[in-house]
């Protein structure tokens, strides 16, 4: 049986390089991408490596396009067996550049963008997708976290981003607890700082380092960890 597997914003950066790792394995790899321009262009290109992946059209703050992609997929596959929520935004960048603890000039509309993109889609994703996976006793949810998101290390600035990361951490506890008897294993996932968009081109990291505990956490043999964030495959505090 061939393996299924869901990227959100697999159109560049870690998701599409999550996208390529999981399709070398031996998965059938299904990209969201938000724009369909995009997200056509890389599956075509990976497509011709002779990997099987498929386009999905998939706005992760858009409920109704959630709906779409989860009703096409049990069209299409009838299973899902690893759920990557990797599209993510730091829309406080700029903000951070005027004012470095960010506090107290935050955007009410900023702080509720970031929180449908990085933790609700995220959420609404797990619970579209959690009742196939519990029916079919296999699942692997992977939440991409980040270390900005850790209570035990929180600091100032970015409150928008670090505030949905460590409410995404709660969401992978909330879904670990669900799918724990049923041999659905959920973690979040901090990549440490990548060389990609979001991260630029200062950031110590390789895709191929960022990607690596991506992979590893879809990919979990039965009766792994769950509910845990982890780093270089190690358990952190969170
Ligand atoms: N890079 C790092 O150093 C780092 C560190 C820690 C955690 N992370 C996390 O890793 C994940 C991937 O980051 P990255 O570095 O690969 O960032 P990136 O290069 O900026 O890529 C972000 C991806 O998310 C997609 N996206 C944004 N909003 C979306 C939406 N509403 N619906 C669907 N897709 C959406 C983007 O699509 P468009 O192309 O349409 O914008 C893009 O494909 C994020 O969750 C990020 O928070 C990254």
């Amino acid at each position: 049986m061939k393996r299924v597997a869901l990227i959100t914003g697999a159109n560049r950066g870690l998701g599409l390089g999550t996208a390529r790792a999981l399709a070398k394995m031996g998965y059938t790899v299904i990209m969201g991408s938000r724009d369909s321009a995009k997200g056509i262009t890389r599956t075509a290109e990976i497509e011709k490596e002779g990997l099987d992946v498929v386009f999905c059209q998939l706005d992760v703050a858009d409920p109704e396009s959630i709906v779409k992609a989860h009703d096409a997929i049990l069209k299409g596959w009838g299973r899902l067996d690893a759920l990557i929520n990797n599209a993510g935004v730091m829309l406080d960048t700029e903000e951070a550049k005027k004012h470095p603890s960010g506090l107290f000039h935050t955007d009410r509309h900023m702080l509720i963008k970031t929180f449908e993109i990085n933790t609700v889609g995220a959420y609404q994703l797990s619970e579209a997708f959690m009742p196939l996976m519990l029916a079919q006793g296999y699942g692997r949810i992977v939440n991409v976290s980040s270390g900005l998101g850790q209570l035990s290390e929180m600091g100032a600035g970015y409150p928008a981003y670090r505030l949905s990361k460590t409410a995404l951490n709660a969401v992978t506890r909330i879904f670990a607890a669900q799918g724990r008897e049923k041999n659905v294993i959920v973690n979040s996932v901090d990549p440490g700082w990548v060389k990609t968009d979001m991260g630029g081109a200062g950031a110590p990291r390789s895709l191929e380092e960022g990607i690596d505990s991506i992979v590893w956490a879809a990919t979990l043999p039965d009766g792994s960890p769950t509910g845990l964030v982890f780093r270089d495959r190690q358990p952190v505090e969170w």
